[in-house]
């Protein structure tokens, strides 16, 4: 299989990561990176102001989108599709706002446009929409999809009020400068829209009315639910109804020791509510290395589409055509990436994992069957 080329818009928190994990590999090339200011870096890499020489440069097979905002990264995604190259995004706005019209203009020039670190940063919660439940009747699927959140209810269960406990986020990295995305719940909201958009192929523009945020909590009210046996956290869910979606993010009430009130800092948790059973995914929802490594395996998965430009599969899959479906989970995620070998690529079924690893020590595995 051809080296694959790939350029990056953005080099920060996630953009480094992507570099580090591409170190190990020989497969995968980045010929320029995209930032704003070369002199704040000291990457041994061709940085670049212009994001024309990306563009129309022909070598270039897939655009990383790890620079974040609307504006201009949907400006970049949309000319990087148009000219023939694949994208894989982090970027929940972009994808939340135009993800459906982006797929549509990805799969109109025969391209991928993948966006798996945009929700749930490391856990491969959309790869297992796409493919692994691509069959099965979905209901619900709700979840505590914001870490800044979970961090600032955590301290304030400790007893500190709101105001301090964003303060001390902002400190440690685990809120924004600008935090009301993601108390207010928006952020919730646009990983929800995602989503809903995978799941009941429903792309929902939240409403103000549907969206409700953690700033009137106050550590009282956490006390005195915890007195009764009770805690909070920020919840999105979207569930099918008889003619319509409900969607919701709004902080709620769990009976202490539900899963939810033992997430700790940026970890996630999803639960997908199916014909099939309910499935939880839990894991880092943020973090530069586990969202790179949503990002890496979304660069996979479309190298392994490349070579006769075959498109990405987001149509209905017949039942019939799967056999079994594995999802493999790494442990430990500083391990080097093997290649896939050819056996696991061509046997029945779907590979959902990140990385398709031979066994090995520290592995997870769990095999589902689809039918
Ligand atoms: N951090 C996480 O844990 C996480 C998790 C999931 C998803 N995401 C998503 O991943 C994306 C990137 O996040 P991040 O935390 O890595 O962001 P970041 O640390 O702020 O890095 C942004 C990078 O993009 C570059 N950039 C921004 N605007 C630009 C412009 N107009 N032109 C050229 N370069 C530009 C910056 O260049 P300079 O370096 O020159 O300033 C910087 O290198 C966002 O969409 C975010 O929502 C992040």
């Amino acid at each position: 299989m051809k080296t694959t080329r790939i350029a990056m818009l953005g080099l920060g928190t996630v953009g480094k990561s992507v570099v580090e994990i591409l170190a190990h590999q020989n497969t995968v090339v980045i010929d320029k990176i995209l930032v704003r200011n070369p002199h704040r870096h000291t990457i041994d890499l061709p940085l670049t102001t212009n994001v024309w020489e990306i563009i129309e440069d022909p070598d270039i097979d897939i655009v990383v989108e790890v620079m974040g905002g609307v504006d201009p990264a949907y400006e970049y995604v949309t000319s990087a599709l148009h000219s023939g190259k694949s994208v894989v995004t982090a970027n929940k706005e972009v994808v939340a706002r135009y993800g459906q019209e982006l797929m549509e203009l990805a799969r109109q020039n025969r391209q991928g446009f993948l966006f798996e670190a945009s929700v749930g940063g490391g856990i491969p919660i959309l790869d297992a929409l796409n493919w692994h439940l691509r069959t099965t009747v979905i209901h619900a699927i709700e979840g505590v999809i914001n870490g800044t959140t979970n961090f600032i209810l955590h301290e304030m269960e400790q007893g500190m009020e709101f105001s301090h406990a964003l303060k001390r986020a902002q400190a440690l990295g685990f809120a924004e400068q600008d935090p009301s995305a993601d108390v207010g719940g928006w952020d919730s909201a646009r990983k929800l829209s995602i989503l809903s958009g995978l799941a009941f192929n429903s792309w929902i523009h939240a409403e103000e009315e549907q969206v409700s945020g953690i700033t009137h909590v106050k550590s009282s009210h956490l006390h005195r639910l915890r007195d009764m046996g009770f805690g909070l956290r920020l919840v999105a869910r979207a569930e099918a109804q008889a003619s319509s979606l409900g969607f919701v993010v709004a902080p709620t009430v769990y009976p202490l020791g539900h899963r939810y009130l033992q997430l700790s800092g940026s970890q996630n948790a999803v639960g997908i509510f199916s014909q099939a059973g309910t499935i939880w995914f839990e894991g880092p929802g943020a973090g530069g290395i586990a969202t790179a490594t949503s990002i890496v395996s979304d660069i996979q998965r479309i190298r392994f589409s490349l070579p006769d430009r075959e498109p990405l599969r987001f149509d209905n899959v017949p039942v019939a055509d799967i056999d079994d479906a594995y999802l493999i989970f790494r442990e430990e995620a500083r391990q080097p990436m093997p290649e896939v070998p050819d056996s696991l690529q061509k046997g029945p079924g779907y590979l959902l994992s990140s990385y398709p690893l031979p066994p090995d020590k520290g592995l997870v595995q769990y095999r589902f069957r689809a039918k």
